[in-house]
């Protein structure tokens, strides 16, 4: 273990830029849930000691016990020397305001599709008809568990093949109170869910990075399942797969959003036919599109189920 002189540092506020020096000297790489050192060092400071992610800086001359300074001392050497996400190392992320459990067998919640669940779909979606929703890869049950507390009145189906996701995201569920509206279950994508009622909102964040980007990937990235991750040689493999389950689960009025990251020009080259919306993001982040039942039905119908090169 790495050892550092740090009889000098007393408070939150020193935690922090101590942690933050250290992180910028060892070229760290920042990507989930943050993009700078500051803010990294903040979430794990703030998080090692149980305190809220947006603690005003009044607190920040705060003196820690020397517990608490040899556990983030600690945890900060774990961070340079292992590479493993601030999330993984205090076992929680915050997602929607929300704080969920989280493990090395889901990936870390960070999907901009957050600030969708904010606004309600607004203007995607028709509010008023929103009686059932289906999470596609559902992981620490994040979306799911959000969309759930979106809309009181819907049921949520958070859906992933890995047994060890469904159990936490049954988990997170019930922390959150939504245990009667979330139903987890382990699915191939759509496949094992009822198929009545027809679905209003399906939301889904699959693996979506190509063979290139997941050869070149930083190591913190390694610490993260990679089946949540790598989807082929495009990236498009799992939205090859939802696209035509989709078609045939939405109802009328029903809408799908999908994240795809940088995989734009990609999408746009494997479905050159489907008209869908690419979403703009206020707060950052990019290639989240939204396509409507309809839509989806007439592209897929009208050829042997590719709907697209792809
Ligand atoms: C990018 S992660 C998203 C997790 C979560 N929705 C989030 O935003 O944090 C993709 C998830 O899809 C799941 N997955 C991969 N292949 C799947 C399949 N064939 N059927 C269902 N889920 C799958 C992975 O286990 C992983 O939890």
């Amino acid at each position: 273990m790495q050892t550092h002189d740090t009889d000098g540092l007393v408070t939150i506020g020193d935690y922090i830029r101590w942690a933050a020096s250290r992180f910028q000297a060892n070229a760290l790489h920042f990507g989930h849930g943050t993009d700078n050192a500051i803010d990294e060092a903040a979430a794990l400071v703030l998080g090692s000691l149980h305190l809220p992610p947006d603690l005003h800086s009044d607190y920040f001359g705060c003196r820690l016990t020397r517990a608490e300074q040899a556990a983030l001392s600690a945890q900060i050497a774990e961070r340079i020397e292992s590479r493993r996400p601030v999330a993984y190392l205090l076992g929680q992320a915050w997602f929607c305001g929300l704080a969920f459990a989280v493990n090395e067998h889901v990936l870390i919640p960070r999907s901009p599709i957050a600030e969708m669940i904010e606004a309600g779909f607004s203007p995607w979606l028709d509010t008023t008809e929103v009686h059932r929703i289906a999470d596609v890869g559902t992981g620490s049950g994040c979306i799911a568990i959000a969309c759930a507390l979106a809309f009181p009145d819907a049921q949520v189906d958070a859906l992933d093949n890995s047994a060890p996701a469904v159990a936490l995201a049954t988990r997170n569920a019930a922390e959150h109170g939504v245990e009667d509206q979330v139903s987890a279950s382990q699915s191939d994508w759509l496949s094992a869910i009822e198929p009545q009622p027809l679905l209003d909102l399906i939301v889904s964040n699959p693996p979506y990075v190509d063979a290139k980007a997941m050869a070149n990937l930083p190591a913190e990235y390694q610490h993260e399942p990679q089946a949540a991750l790598a989807a082929g040689r495009d990236g498009l493999d799992a939205v090859r797969a939802i696209l035509p389950q989709a078609a045939e689960r939405l109802s009328e009025h029903g809408i799908l959003v999908c994240e795809i990251g940088h995989g734009q020009a990609a999408f746009t080259q494997a479905f050159p036919d489907l008209a869908v919306t690419w979403v703009s993001f206020a707060r950052g982040g990019e290639g989240v599109f939204v396509v409507d039942g309809a839509t989806l039905r007439a592209a897929f119908a009208a050829t042997d189920g590719s709907a697209g090169t792809g």
